[in-house]
């Protein structure tokens, strides 16, 4: 392929993204795919322009040998203390008068009161979630699913958190197949009153010959876990002291900001509502859980949902997101380079099967939670929000963004100049952390922005990485090894490496990626298993690693 004709693939590209920029396709505004993190994955946002992973076949030439996922647990209750949030409600709404607009809010109960018991665990919604996520990969890669099951073949390994757990066990019963076997459950005789368990061996032998009823059941499979406070590659999050140190500072920011942007909402609330008093910031909090329940688990958007604009809703959900992007994205370089053992297990895995050591392994599915699943994605570059706006804007658009503030650093050309921007902007903003009016958010408020938690971050959020092997019969004259990335069951081009290219290596967003694979014969969005190892090596790190990445002279200095 020579330069001249990606020059003019370029420009063909740009025109391209132009057009989509200025045209936003306007759809219908429905509060359930704005829920950010608390969003259903049934209601998440689409990755731009990445194509189905059931739509986009296996690279010709090429068998599905091995998978590697990691999911966050699927749609739960309220933690504990969200609870409390939410119960605190039935008091503000006995002084609230406006009954005529909000019927409901004569009667209402607390859907969480004396709900205790189900705190933070994982939801019916959830358990649907994660097996039919399972149900479908299962489908799709018959071939990885269909031998037999050992621990040593398939290793399902999950965070020592029930929700977690339970979010394992839901998408191990859809992932293997079902096993049957006769109905054994009338053979004991000790409904006959003789000895408890002594079996009728005649009983027996009629329901093996399949006389009997055949019954089916899942498969049972071992799940293991590390303590919850020494888990370097799920919960990497709570044994990190540099990240505790950075959380901090963060929040000593971000948390006046959230309060300042939610007093904001409370008289316009104050009326709605009908109040006799004022609202106080951390009220007007709770009516947005009680919003985010109804709406993401109830699927209930006519109750509390109502008391906010679409506007609010967004401002509400851009605050969540710049929350994750602060807290566990791009924010700081700690966030994410505290995956590093866990992208560690990721490669040392595929390269494991890839090399035979492991020659029987065929998925390894990992159960964790938004903290585990966004640290890796943005150490693996993924969803990367100013250069996504700066390369299908151009340098010129980039006022379009609300933040004002430092765009000079928004000017780079590769990621570890955007990752020193980023850091150079922390710097800026913990300086300033006394008057914190020079801090501003780093992501738009602006609905085509990429960095949406509803997006990158819903209930049931999955990640796996498909390794492929070139099949010997094959003709293919490409590399032994591909890698397919895929991104809540997206295909999705790996940073540097998969996807088209442009003439100066980088990579394009608004690309419609099967329809170009297929003009241009390439791999499409695959990579090279040696490149994804070149690429990915050197920030990967063993467990006993993260002491070093977490000792705390590791930290951005904050003077
Ligand atoms: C508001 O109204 C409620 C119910 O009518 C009443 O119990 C409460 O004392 C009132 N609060 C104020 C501050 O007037
Ligand atoms: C959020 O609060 C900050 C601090 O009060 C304020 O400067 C900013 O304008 C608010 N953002 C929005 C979108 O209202
Ligand atoms: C959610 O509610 C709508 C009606 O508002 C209904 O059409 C839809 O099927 C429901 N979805 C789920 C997943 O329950």
């Amino acid at each position: 392929m020579g330069k001249f004709v990606l020059n003019l693939l370029s420009v063909y590209l740009l025109a391209l993204s132009c057009q989509m920029r200025s045209f936003p396709a306007r759809v219908a505004f429905d509060i359930r795919n704005h829920l950010s993190t608390k969003n259903r994955y049934a209601f998440r946002l689409s990755i731009p322009n990445a194509p189905s992973i059931y739509d986009y076949p296996d690279p010709d030439g090429y068998k599905p040998l091995y998978l590697w996922l990691i999911s966050r647990h699927g749609t739960r209750w309220p933690t504990k203390g969200r609870m409390s949030e939410i119960n605190t409600l039935e008091r503000l709404f006995m002084d609230a008068s406006n009954v005529e607009k909000y019927p409901w809010l004569e009667m209402w109960q607390s859907p969480t009161k004396g709900m205790d018991i189900a705190s933070g665990e994982l939801h019916d919604v959830g358990n649907e979630e994660m097996w039919s996520l399972a149900w479908r990969l299962r489908k799709r890669f018959p071939t990885i699913v269909a031998q037999q099951y050992f621990p040593k073949r398939y290793s399902i390994v999950s965070s020592q958190v029930s929700r977690a757990a339970a979010s394992a066990a839901a998408f191990a019963s859809g992932f293997f197949p079902p096993i049957s076997q006769p109905d054994f459950a009338d053979c004991s005789t000790a409904s006959l009153g003789a000895a408890v368990l002594k079996e009728d061996a005649l009983c027996r032998d009629r329901q093996l010959k399949g006389e009997g009823p055949i019954l089916t059941r899942p498969q049972a499979v071992a799940i293991t876990m590390s303590p919850k406070d020494a888990d370097p590659l799920l919960r990497f999050f709570d044994i990190c002291p540099a990240y505790e140190a950075q959380e901090k500072r963060t929040g000593a920011i971000l948390d006046p900001w959230m309060e300042a942007n939610w007093s904001l909402l409370a008289p316009k609330l104050e009326q709605r509502l009908g109040m006799n008093r004022t609202l106080s910031a951390s009220e007007v909090e709770a009516l947005w859980q009680l919003c985010l329940w109804e709406a993401g688990v109830q699927n209930q958007t006519s109750q509390a949902c109502q008391l906010f604009l679409p506007s609010e809703v967004s401002l509400l959900e851009w605050m969540d997101d710049v929350d994750l992007l602060e807290n566990h994205g791009y924010g700081a370089s700690i966030n994410y380079q505290m995956a590093a053992p866990l992208l560690g297990d990721l490669v040392a895995s595929l390269q494991d099967v890839a090399n035979q050591k492991s020659p029987w392994e065929r998925a390894r599915l990992l159960f964790g939670h938004c903290e585990t699943l966004i640290p890796l994605a943005s150490l693996m570059g993924l969803f990367n929000q100013l250069q996504e706006d700066y390369r299908s804007n151009g340098e010129a658009s980039l006022s379009l963004t609300e933040s004002t503030s430092l765009q000079s650093d928004y000017v780079f050309n590769d990621d570890s100049a955007l990752h020193d921007a980023y850091h150079y902007n922390l710097k800026l903003r913990l300086k300033s952390s006394r008057t914190s009016t020079l801090w501003q958010p780093t992501i738009p408020l602006r609905l085509d922005r990429m960095w949406r938690g509803s997006r990158i971050a819903p209930y049931g959020s999955n990640m796996f990485l498909v390794l492929y092997r070139k099949q010997t019969s094959g003709s293919s004259t490409g590399p032994q090894h591909l890698v397919r990335l895929v991104y809540n069951e997206q295909v999705i081009p790996i940073p540097k490496c998969g996807g088209v290219l442009l003439d100066d290596g980088v990579f394009s967003s608004n690309v419609d990626h099967a329809k170009m694979s297929v003009e241009m014969g390439s791999l499409g969005m695959d990579c090279d298993l040696e490149k994804f190892l070149d690429l990915y090596q050197s920030m990967a790190a063993d467990p006993q690693s993260l002491d070093r990445i977490c000792a705390l002279h590791s930290t951005v200095a904050t003077s």
